[in-house]
This record gives C-alpha cells, structure tokens and sequence, in this order.
C-alpha cells in the first residue's frame, strides 16, 4: 500500500521551502542553483547566466521587446536565486525587480548585483509579489524555480500576481515541470508538481493570459509564454 501523503499547510509548506532553500543555499549556493558543477569559479557561474540569456531571451526579443529598447524595459525576474540570470538581465534591460523566497539566495544575488544599480533584489514570502514596487511592467521570466515549487496554487497565485504587474500585450515567460512521471509530494521542495499541456493552457487562461506557445510538453523543462490579454 502507498504510504498516506502528508498533510500540510500553506504557511507550512512555504516555510519549508524557505528553510530547504537556505540550508541549500548555505551547503553550496552555486550547486544547487545550477547542478552541472559542485566548484563554480565566478567567471563561469555568471557565464553560464549569460548563456542562458542568449539561448532563452536573446533568440526570442521579438515576443520580450514587441518593438521596445531593452534598456527602456522594467523586467521582473521570479526566483533569482544567486543571481545568476539576473545579472545577464541587469546588461541588457534598464531595470531589473527579482524575488526569491531564500533569504541567502537574496543575499548572494545582492552581492553578485553589487556593480548593477538598476537591478532590484526582495525576499518574497513565496506565493506572491507584494514586496515589489506596484509599477508596469514590460517583460516577467522564471526559469528553473516552479520545477522546484510542489503546489499548483502557489504557481498559479504567482501567474496571477505576475498578470496584476505586468502591462497588456506584455509576456511573461517561465519554465515549469512538464515529466508526467514526476510525482511530487507536498513538502517536496526539490521536486515541483508536473503540468501537461492542457493543464498550462487552462491556468494561462484562469489568470488572463493568452497562453500563446509552449515548448517542450512531457518534459523536464516544459517552457511557456504567456502574453497579458
Ligand atoms: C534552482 S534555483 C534557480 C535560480 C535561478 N532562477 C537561476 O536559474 O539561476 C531555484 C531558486 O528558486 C527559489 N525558490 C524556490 N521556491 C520559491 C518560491 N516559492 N518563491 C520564490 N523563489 C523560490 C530558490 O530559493 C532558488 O533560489
């Protein structure tokens, strides 16, 4: 017989997920940002941001700018952690507002953003975006952090917190868990909660977006574009 799943709260699982993230972040930040290397020298952690950007934002400025000057553009980033993708960001937008749910995290975003006046780090409680300035926004990203999230509440309270900021037509572009095999328990802080296809249009048009193009259905890193109706 299956064991029984654990019976949690919100506020419960939200503290773990807190608590998880800074131990993590305490044990090797780098690592558990971007498992490919336990040693990351500086230079090649913040390359591997850069390559990031190039691969998922530079190839696709098209759908992010809809004619705008980056450097004209108020970005928001969900889950930085060390500040990796935010500082690939900070080079190329005008102003960057990211949030993460670890206080270390924001810590080492803080000083990885030292030389970056125009990008903006919050700890969040890790459901919504209330520490951020209520501004419009031009462009949101997530990318590797609702894989790690094991609640479809808190993934869609985020989507609809993300929609309350960003402006219309604006997109917002995120990753989630798309292996249907994956099953997440809810005080799984490593393993975020699956989405099939159908499963990412029906929030997209919950929240108000239209749930435009998705890429990579049924695997690890399922990649969706929102764009604010
Ligand atoms: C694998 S790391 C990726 C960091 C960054 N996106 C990157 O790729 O460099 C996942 C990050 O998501 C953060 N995170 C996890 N759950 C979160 C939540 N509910 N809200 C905000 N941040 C969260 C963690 O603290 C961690 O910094």
């Amino acid at each position: 017989m299956k064991p029984a799943t654990p019976k949690i709260t919100r506020d419960q699982q939200l503290e773990k997920m807190r608590r998880d993230w800074d131990a993590r972040a305490r044990e090797n930040a780098r690592h558990y940002v971007n498992t490919e290397r336990t040693d990351w020298t500086d230079d090649d952690f913040f390359a591997s941001g850069e390559q990031q950007v190039a691969e998922d934002i530079l190839t696709d400025m098209q759908n992010i700018c809809q004619g705008r000057e980056p450097r004209e553009m108020r970005v928001l980033e969900i889950g930085c952690g060390a500040g990796r993708i935010t500082r690939a960001l900070a080079k190329l937008f005008g102003e960057v507002h990211a949030v993460d749910i670890s206080g270390e995290m924001v810590a080492a975003a803080r000083r990885a953003l030292a030389g970056f006046p125009n990008a903006h780090v919050y700890q969040n409680n890790g459901c919504d975006l209330a520490v951020i300035p209520a501004r419009d926004f031009d462009f949101a990203y997530s990318a590797i952090v609702f894989q790690h999230i094991p609640s479809r509440e808190i993934i869609e309270n985020y989507c609809r917190e993300v929609h309350r900021l960003l402006r219309p037509g604006a997109l917002f572009k995120f990753w989630v868990q798309g292996d249907p095999r994956t099953e997440s328990a809810p005080d799984d802080t490593w393993l975020g909660v699956p989405f099939t296809d159908a499963d990412a249009v029906a929030m997209g048009k919950r929240c108000g977006f239209d749930p435009r193009y998705r890429h990579g259905a049924g695997n690890q890193y399922f990649i969706l574009w929102y764009f604010k109706e």
